[in-house]
Protein backbone atom coordinates (compact mmCIF):
# COMPACT_ATOMS: atom_id res chain seq x y z
CA UNK A 1 0.00 0.00 0.00
CA UNK A 2 2.43 2.62 1.17
CA UNK A 3 5.21 1.84 -1.80
CA UNK A 4 5.52 3.61 -4.70
CA UNK A 5 6.99 7.08 -5.63
CA UNK A 6 8.40 8.89 -2.70
CA UNK A 7 8.15 6.68 0.23
CA UNK A 8 10.55 7.43 2.66
CA UNK A 9 10.09 3.69 4.84
CA UNK A 10 12.52 1.37 3.23
CA UNK A 11 15.06 4.06 3.58
CA UNK A 12 13.91 4.38 7.51
CA UNK A 13 14.20 1.32 8.15
CA UNK A 14 17.77 0.14 6.51
CA UNK A 15 19.15 3.60 8.78
CA UNK A 16 17.39 2.22 11.70
CA UNK A 17 19.21 -1.20 11.70
CA UNK A 18 22.61 0.76 11.77
CA UNK A 19 21.44 3.03 14.72
CA UNK A 20 18.97 5.29 16.62
CA UNK A 21 20.62 8.30 14.36
CA UNK A 22 21.53 8.68 10.71
CA UNK A 23 24.67 10.84 9.43
CA UNK A 24 23.06 11.71 5.84
CA UNK A 25 25.88 11.77 3.31
CA UNK A 26 25.61 14.38 0.94
CA UNK A 27 24.60 12.01 -2.04
CA UNK A 28 21.58 11.17 -0.07
CA UNK A 29 20.03 14.95 0.09
CA UNK A 30 17.12 15.06 -1.66
CA UNK A 31 17.05 18.12 -4.43
CA UNK A 32 14.67 19.60 -1.97
CA UNK A 33 17.14 19.61 0.57
CA UNK A 34 19.96 21.07 -1.29
CA UNK A 35 17.94 24.24 -2.38
CA UNK A 36 16.67 24.52 1.21
CA UNK A 37 20.17 23.76 2.56
CA UNK A 38 21.02 26.39 0.75
CA UNK A 39 18.87 29.29 1.28
CA UNK A 40 19.16 28.50 5.19
CA UNK A 41 23.13 27.94 5.36
CA UNK A 42 24.39 30.12 2.42
CA UNK A 43 25.95 26.83 0.89
CA UNK A 44 27.87 25.41 4.13
CA UNK A 45 25.25 22.83 4.57
CA UNK A 46 26.16 21.38 8.55
CA UNK A 47 26.08 17.83 9.34
CA UNK A 48 22.56 16.70 9.18
CA UNK A 49 21.68 13.11 11.42
CA UNK A 50 18.27 11.95 11.07
CA UNK A 51 16.51 10.33 14.04
CA UNK A 52 14.67 7.24 13.23
CA UNK A 53 13.68 5.50 16.20
CA UNK A 54 11.21 6.00 18.63
CA UNK A 55 13.01 7.04 21.69
CA UNK A 56 15.48 9.33 19.79
CA UNK A 57 12.78 11.46 18.73
CA UNK A 58 11.06 11.46 21.65
CA UNK A 59 14.39 12.56 23.86
CA UNK A 60 15.09 15.04 20.80
CA UNK A 61 11.67 16.62 20.89
CA UNK A 62 11.47 16.68 24.34
CA UNK A 63 14.81 19.06 25.50
CA UNK A 64 13.99 21.91 23.75
CA UNK A 65 17.65 22.70 25.27
CA UNK A 66 19.44 21.14 23.14
CA UNK A 67 17.50 20.66 20.25
CA UNK A 68 16.56 24.67 19.05
CA UNK A 69 13.47 25.27 17.20
CA UNK A 70 15.00 28.34 15.41
CA UNK A 71 16.16 26.62 12.25
CA UNK A 72 12.24 27.50 11.13
CA UNK A 73 13.12 31.28 11.06
CA UNK A 74 15.42 31.01 7.92
CA UNK A 75 12.41 28.92 6.46
CA UNK A 76 8.94 29.05 7.13
CA UNK A 77 9.68 32.36 8.78
CA UNK A 78 10.57 34.53 5.91
CA UNK A 79 7.08 34.26 4.73
CA UNK A 80 5.04 33.60 8.07
CA UNK A 81 7.04 35.77 10.24
CA UNK A 82 7.84 35.26 13.72
CA UNK A 83 5.70 32.30 14.44
CA UNK A 84 5.40 29.66 17.61
CA UNK A 85 6.96 26.74 15.77
CA UNK A 86 10.21 28.85 15.23
CA UNK A 87 10.44 29.83 19.37
CA UNK A 88 12.50 28.52 22.17
CA UNK A 89 11.79 28.56 25.72
CA UNK A 90 11.10 30.93 27.59
CA UNK A 91 9.37 32.72 24.66
CA UNK A 92 7.83 30.04 23.48
CA UNK A 93 6.04 28.93 26.93
CA UNK A 94 4.59 33.06 27.45
CA UNK A 95 3.91 32.56 23.75
CA UNK A 96 1.85 29.58 23.77
CA UNK A 97 0.26 30.67 27.23
CA UNK A 98 -1.45 33.42 25.37
CA UNK A 99 -2.10 31.37 22.03
CA UNK A 100 -3.70 28.42 23.96
CA UNK A 101 -6.51 31.11 25.21
CA UNK A 102 -8.34 30.59 22.04
CA UNK A 103 -7.77 26.72 22.25
CA UNK A 104 -9.74 26.00 24.95
CA UNK A 105 -12.37 23.12 25.56
CA UNK A 106 -15.38 25.41 25.07
CA UNK A 107 -14.01 26.63 22.12
CA UNK A 108 -13.66 23.38 20.85
CA UNK A 109 -16.74 22.71 21.29
CA UNK A 110 -18.25 25.61 19.91
CA UNK A 111 -16.31 24.80 16.59
CA UNK A 112 -17.05 21.24 16.45
CA UNK A 113 -21.00 22.03 16.45
CA UNK A 114 -20.83 25.52 14.71
CA UNK A 115 -18.72 24.82 12.45
CA UNK A 116 -17.23 21.17 11.93
CA UNK A 117 -20.16 19.12 11.59
CA UNK A 118 -22.36 21.37 9.24
CA UNK A 119 -18.62 21.95 7.04
CA UNK A 120 -18.30 18.39 6.84
CA UNK A 121 -22.10 17.48 6.37
CA UNK A 122 -22.36 20.00 3.64
CA UNK A 123 -19.52 18.29 1.82
CA UNK A 124 -21.30 14.68 2.63
CA UNK A 125 -24.73 16.31 1.19
CA UNK A 126 -22.85 17.26 -2.25
CA UNK A 127 -21.93 13.95 -3.08
CA UNK A 128 -24.22 11.90 -1.14
CA UNK A 129 -26.95 11.43 -4.53
CA UNK A 130 -24.17 10.53 -6.82
CA UNK A 131 -23.22 7.62 -5.80
CA UNK A 132 -19.48 8.10 -6.50
CA UNK A 133 -16.76 10.16 -5.77
CA UNK A 134 -13.12 11.60 -4.86
CA UNK A 135 -13.07 11.66 -1.59
CA UNK A 136 -10.02 13.53 -1.53
CA UNK A 137 -10.79 16.50 -4.14
CA UNK A 138 -14.31 16.79 -2.97
CA UNK A 139 -14.22 15.91 0.90
CA UNK A 140 -10.97 15.57 2.69
CA UNK A 141 -9.27 18.57 0.73
CA UNK A 142 -11.88 21.61 1.21
CA UNK A 143 -13.35 20.78 4.60
CA UNK A 144 -10.74 21.52 6.68
CA UNK A 145 -9.58 24.60 5.34
CA UNK A 146 -13.14 25.89 5.30
CA UNK A 147 -13.23 25.28 9.14
CA UNK A 148 -9.42 26.82 9.47
CA UNK A 149 -11.12 29.92 7.29
CA UNK A 150 -14.07 29.82 9.67
CA UNK A 151 -12.39 29.83 12.90
CA UNK A 152 -10.50 33.33 11.50
CA UNK A 153 -13.89 34.68 10.26
CA UNK A 154 -13.26 34.57 6.67
CA UNK A 155 -16.16 35.28 5.30
CA UNK A 156 -17.01 33.19 1.97
CA UNK A 157 -16.39 35.04 -0.80
CA UNK A 158 -12.88 34.76 0.65
CA UNK A 159 -12.67 31.48 0.76
CA UNK A 160 -10.85 30.50 -2.47
CA UNK A 161 -7.75 32.73 -2.20
CA UNK A 162 -7.57 31.84 1.26
CA UNK A 163 -6.33 28.63 0.04
CA UNK A 164 -4.62 29.58 -2.70
CA UNK A 165 -2.97 32.11 -0.20
CA UNK A 166 -1.78 29.33 2.12
CA UNK A 167 -0.57 26.70 -0.31
CA UNK A 168 1.84 29.55 -2.06
CA UNK A 169 3.06 30.46 1.38
CA UNK A 170 4.30 26.69 1.93
CA UNK A 171 5.78 26.83 -1.53
CA UNK A 172 8.69 29.31 -0.88
CA UNK A 173 11.25 27.07 -1.91
CA UNK A 174 9.45 26.28 -5.21
CA UNK A 175 8.76 29.71 -5.99
CA UNK A 176 10.15 32.27 -3.74
CA UNK A 177 8.32 35.58 -4.91
CA UNK A 178 5.11 33.89 -4.94
CA UNK A 179 5.28 32.70 -1.09
CA UNK A 180 6.75 36.37 -0.26
CA UNK A 181 3.46 38.23 -2.28
CA UNK A 182 0.57 35.31 -0.87
CA UNK A 183 2.30 36.22 2.47
CA UNK A 184 1.39 40.06 1.98
CA UNK A 185 -2.29 39.24 0.96
CA UNK A 186 -2.74 37.25 3.63
CA UNK A 187 -1.75 40.07 6.08
CA UNK A 188 -4.13 42.80 4.43
CA UNK A 189 -6.93 40.01 4.75
CA UNK A 190 -6.17 39.12 8.62
CA UNK A 191 -5.75 43.49 9.08
CA UNK A 192 -9.14 43.69 7.75
CA UNK A 193 -10.34 41.21 10.09
CA UNK A 194 -8.64 42.57 13.14
CA UNK A 195 -9.86 45.75 13.20
CA UNK A 196 -13.14 44.64 12.55
CA UNK A 197 -13.05 42.67 16.07
CA UNK A 198 -11.45 46.07 17.79
CA UNK A 199 -14.03 47.91 16.55
CA UNK A 200 -16.64 45.13 17.53
CA UNK A 201 -15.15 42.74 20.31
CA UNK A 202 -16.73 39.46 19.77
CA UNK A 203 -15.58 35.80 20.87
CA UNK A 204 -14.04 34.73 17.66
CA UNK A 205 -10.50 33.33 17.45
CA UNK A 206 -8.94 36.78 16.05
CA UNK A 207 -11.61 38.16 19.12
CA UNK A 208 -10.10 36.23 21.64
CA UNK A 209 -6.26 36.30 20.28
CA UNK A 210 -7.01 40.34 20.15
CA UNK A 211 -8.06 40.45 24.03
CA UNK A 212 -5.38 37.35 25.09
CA UNK A 213 -3.35 38.65 28.22
CA UNK A 214 -0.73 36.97 30.24
CA UNK A 215 0.84 38.46 33.13
CA UNK A 216 0.17 42.07 31.45
CA UNK A 217 1.86 41.06 28.07
CA UNK A 218 -0.81 40.85 24.77
CA UNK A 219 0.10 39.73 21.43
CA UNK A 220 0.84 42.34 19.00
CA UNK A 221 -0.29 43.07 15.36
CA UNK A 222 2.40 41.32 13.98
CA UNK A 223 2.81 37.72 16.54
CA UNK A 224 -0.97 38.07 15.66
CA UNK A 225 -1.02 37.69 11.66
CA UNK A 226 2.00 35.42 12.08
CA UNK A 227 -0.17 33.01 13.89
CA UNK A 228 -2.76 33.26 11.71
CA UNK A 229 -0.74 32.52 8.74
CA UNK A 230 0.62 29.56 10.04
CA UNK A 231 -3.02 28.18 11.03
CA UNK A 232 -4.03 27.08 7.22
CA UNK A 233 -0.92 25.12 6.33
CA UNK A 234 -0.59 23.55 9.80
CA UNK A 235 -4.22 23.06 10.37
CA UNK A 236 -5.96 21.82 6.89
CA UNK A 237 -3.09 20.39 4.83
CA UNK A 238 -1.72 18.17 7.97
CA UNK A 239 -5.53 17.04 8.31
CA UNK A 240 -6.69 16.92 4.87
CA UNK A 241 -3.74 14.29 4.65
CA UNK A 242 -4.18 12.38 7.51
CA UNK A 243 -7.84 12.04 7.00
CA UNK A 244 -7.57 10.86 3.48
CA UNK A 245 -4.44 8.67 5.30
CA UNK A 246 -7.32 6.82 7.53
CA UNK A 247 -9.65 6.37 4.80
CA UNK A 248 -7.30 5.09 2.61
CA UNK A 249 -6.25 2.48 5.56
CA UNK A 250 -9.87 1.42 5.61
CA UNK A 251 -10.53 1.41 2.45
CA UNK A 252 -7.88 -0.83 1.31
CA UNK A 253 -8.73 -3.12 4.35
CA UNK A 254 -12.56 -3.39 3.57
CA UNK A 255 -12.69 -6.35 6.93
CA UNK A 256 -11.53 -3.17 8.98
CA UNK A 257 -14.02 -0.76 7.38
CA UNK A 258 -16.79 -3.38 8.11
CA UNK A 259 -15.49 -3.56 11.64
CA UNK A 260 -15.73 -0.04 11.93
CA UNK A 261 -19.08 0.42 11.05
CA UNK A 262 -20.64 -2.49 12.99
CA UNK A 263 -18.72 -1.05 16.27
CA UNK A 264 -18.29 2.40 16.19
CA UNK A 265 -16.43 2.08 19.39
CA UNK A 266 -13.65 1.66 17.51
CA UNK A 267 -13.64 4.88 15.90
CA UNK A 268 -10.83 6.13 18.44
CA UNK A 269 -8.61 3.79 17.84
CA UNK A 270 -8.76 3.61 13.97
CA UNK A 271 -7.98 7.77 14.05
CA UNK A 272 -5.11 6.73 16.07
CA UNK A 273 -4.10 3.91 13.93
CA UNK A 274 -4.29 5.81 10.87
CA UNK A 275 -2.25 8.72 12.13
CA UNK A 276 0.74 6.24 13.40
CA UNK A 277 0.40 4.33 10.19
CA UNK A 278 0.71 7.02 7.63
CA UNK A 279 1.67 10.48 9.43
CA UNK A 280 1.10 13.51 7.15
CA UNK A 281 4.28 15.09 7.65
CA UNK A 282 7.09 12.28 8.06
CA UNK A 283 9.94 14.64 9.40
CA UNK A 284 10.68 18.25 11.43
CA UNK A 285 13.81 19.46 12.36
CA UNK A 286 15.67 21.26 14.84
CA UNK A 287 19.15 22.54 15.50
CA UNK A 288 21.45 21.33 18.01
CA UNK A 289 22.96 24.24 19.96
CA UNK A 290 26.27 22.13 21.71
CA UNK A 291 27.65 18.94 21.50
CA UNK A 292 25.74 16.57 22.71
CA UNK A 293 24.60 12.72 22.09
CA UNK A 294 21.20 10.78 21.99
CA UNK A 295 20.70 7.21 22.64
CA UNK A 296 24.76 6.81 22.45
CA UNK A 297 25.45 8.35 19.31
CA UNK A 298 27.16 11.84 19.32
CA UNK A 299 25.71 14.80 17.24
CA UNK A 300 28.29 18.43 16.90
CA UNK A 301 27.11 21.64 17.92
CA UNK A 302 25.13 23.32 14.85
CA UNK A 303 23.93 20.37 13.72
CA UNK A 304 20.77 20.18 11.46
CA UNK A 305 18.49 17.14 13.05
CA UNK A 306 16.07 15.65 11.02
CA UNK A 307 13.76 14.46 13.48
CA UNK A 308 11.57 11.68 11.72
CA UNK A 309 7.99 11.14 13.35
CA UNK A 310 7.12 8.64 10.60
CA UNK A 311 10.19 6.51 11.04
CA UNK A 312 9.36 6.57 14.82
CA UNK A 313 5.68 5.36 14.28
CA UNK A 314 7.06 2.65 12.46
CA UNK A 315 10.17 1.58 15.05
CA UNK A 316 9.48 -2.39 15.74
CA UNK A 317 10.92 -1.98 18.92
CA UNK A 318 7.84 -0.16 20.13
CA UNK A 319 5.10 -1.66 17.85
CA UNK A 320 4.30 -5.12 16.31
CA UNK A 321 4.35 -5.28 12.53
CA UNK A 322 4.78 -1.20 12.20
CA UNK A 323 3.88 -1.55 8.49
CA UNK A 324 0.88 -3.08 9.13
CA UNK A 325 -2.60 -0.92 9.14
CA UNK A 326 -4.70 -2.49 11.97
CA UNK A 327 -7.30 -0.72 13.99
CA UNK A 328 -7.21 -3.09 16.70
CA UNK A 329 -3.92 -3.18 17.46
CA UNK A 330 -2.82 -2.36 21.53
CA UNK A 331 -3.34 1.29 21.57
CA UNK A 332 0.50 2.79 21.99
CA UNK A 333 1.03 6.90 21.55
CA UNK A 334 2.28 7.72 18.24
CA UNK A 335 4.36 10.82 17.60
CA UNK A 336 2.57 12.59 14.74
CA UNK A 337 1.82 15.34 16.71
CA UNK A 338 5.62 15.83 17.80
CA UNK A 339 5.90 15.52 21.20
CA UNK A 340 7.45 18.06 23.97
CA UNK A 341 6.65 21.96 24.39
CA UNK A 342 5.90 22.04 20.70
CA UNK A 343 3.78 19.07 20.48
CA UNK A 344 0.75 20.35 17.89
CA UNK A 345 -1.74 22.73 19.78
CA UNK A 346 -4.65 21.78 17.45
CA UNK A 347 -4.59 18.46 17.60
CA UNK A 348 -7.95 17.71 19.63
CA UNK A 349 -9.60 19.56 16.84
CA UNK A 350 -7.68 17.80 14.46
CA UNK A 351 -9.39 14.76 16.41
CA UNK A 352 -13.21 16.30 16.32
CA UNK A 353 -12.69 16.91 12.62
CA UNK A 354 -11.62 13.18 11.82
CA UNK A 355 -14.15 11.77 13.84
CA UNK A 356 -16.74 14.62 12.36
CA UNK A 357 -16.18 12.91 8.79
CA UNK A 358 -15.84 8.54 9.86
CA UNK A 359 -19.03 9.56 11.30
CA UNK A 360 -20.77 11.45 8.14
CA UNK A 361 -19.15 8.77 5.53
CA UNK A 362 -20.26 5.81 7.93
CA UNK A 363 -23.67 6.95 8.55
CA UNK A 364 -24.10 8.61 4.92
CA UNK A 365 -22.23 6.60 2.37
CA UNK A 366 -23.95 2.93 2.85
CA UNK A 367 -21.81 0.25 0.81
CA UNK A 368 -18.54 2.65 0.26
CA UNK A 369 -16.09 0.33 -0.95
CA UNK A 370 -13.02 1.57 -4.01
CA UNK A 371 -14.17 2.36 -7.32
CA UNK A 372 -12.83 -0.89 -8.88
CA UNK A 373 -12.41 0.93 -12.39
CA UNK A 374 -10.02 3.08 -11.07
CA UNK A 375 -6.20 3.10 -10.30
CA UNK A 376 -6.19 1.37 -6.68
CA UNK A 377 -4.83 4.61 -4.60
CA UNK A 378 -1.48 4.85 -3.64
CA UNK A 379 -0.26 6.82 -0.40
CA UNK A 380 2.85 8.72 -1.88
CA UNK A 381 5.51 11.51 -0.92
CA UNK A 382 8.83 12.02 1.45
CA UNK A 383 7.76 15.06 3.81
CA UNK A 384 4.01 14.96 3.53
CA UNK A 385 2.19 12.06 2.96
CA UNK A 386 -1.59 11.33 1.34
CA UNK A 387 -2.94 9.60 -1.55
CA UNK A 388 -3.78 11.81 -4.56
CA UNK A 389 -7.07 11.08 -5.24
CA UNK A 390 -9.43 8.28 -3.45
CA UNK A 391 -12.58 7.04 -5.88
CA UNK A 392 -15.52 5.29 -4.64
CA UNK A 393 -18.29 3.90 -5.00
CA UNK A 394 -21.64 3.53 -2.59
CA UNK A 395 -25.35 3.12 -2.43
CA UNK A 396 -26.49 7.16 -3.51
CA UNK A 397 -29.01 8.47 -1.32
CA UNK A 398 -32.49 8.40 -2.96
CA UNK A 399 -33.58 11.47 -4.63
C1 LIG B 1 -3.72 15.57 11.81
C2 LIG B 1 -3.53 16.84 11.85
C3 LIG B 1 -2.29 17.49 12.41
C4 LIG B 1 -1.02 17.01 12.52
C5 LIG B 1 -0.49 15.65 12.11
C6 LIG B 1 -0.22 18.06 13.13
C7 LIG B 1 1.14 17.94 13.42
C8 LIG B 1 1.88 18.89 14.10
C9 LIG B 1 3.28 18.75 14.45
C10 LIG B 1 4.15 17.55 14.10
C11 LIG B 1 3.66 19.87 15.10
C12 LIG B 1 5.05 20.17 15.68
C13 LIG B 1 5.92 20.92 14.71
C14 LIG B 1 7.32 21.16 15.23
O1 LIG B 1 7.53 21.25 16.44
O2 LIG B 1 8.24 21.29 14.43
C15 LIG B 1 2.50 20.73 15.17
C16 LIG B 1 2.49 21.98 15.75
C17 LIG B 1 1.41 22.84 15.67
N1 LIG B 1 0.16 22.56 15.17
FE1 LIG B 1 -0.46 20.82 14.37
N2 LIG B 1 -1.02 19.15 13.35
C18 LIG B 1 -2.29 18.85 12.95
C19 LIG B 1 -3.40 19.66 13.01
C20 LIG B 1 -3.40 20.93 13.51
C21 LIG B 1 -4.55 21.80 13.57
C22 LIG B 1 -5.97 21.41 13.15
C23 LIG B 1 -4.12 23.00 14.07
C24 LIG B 1 -4.86 24.28 14.36
C25 LIG B 1 -6.04 24.57 14.07
C26 LIG B 1 -2.70 22.87 14.34
C27 LIG B 1 -1.91 23.86 14.87
C28 LIG B 1 -0.60 23.69 15.28
C29 LIG B 1 0.18 24.75 15.90
C30 LIG B 1 -0.28 26.16 16.19
C31 LIG B 1 1.45 24.20 16.16
C32 LIG B 1 2.65 24.89 16.79
C33 LIG B 1 2.75 24.52 18.27
C34 LIG B 1 4.02 25.02 18.91
O3 LIG B 1 4.99 25.31 18.21
O4 LIG B 1 4.03 25.13 20.15
N3 LIG B 1 -2.31 21.61 13.98
N4 LIG B 1 1.42 20.11 14.55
Amino acid sequence: MSSGRGNPYPRYEAWRREGPLHRLAPEEMSPMMRVQGRMVFGGEIPPIFVAVTHEAVAEILRDAERFSSSGYARTMGLVMGHTILEMDPPEHGRYRGLIQQAFTRRALERWEHELVRPIVKRHVDAIAGRGRADLVRELTLPFPVAVIAGMIGVADRDLASFHRFAVELIQISVDPARGVAASQSLRELFARLLAERRARPSDDLVGVLARAELDGTRLDDESIYAFLRLLAPAGAETTYRSVSNLLCGLLTHPDQLAALRGDRGLVNDAIEEGLRWESPITTIQRSCTRDTSVQGAEIPKGSLVVVSLGAANRDPARYERPDAFDIRRPLKAHLSFAFGPHRCLGMHLARIETRALLDAVLDRLPGLALDPQAKPPEITGLGFRSPPELRVLFEADAP
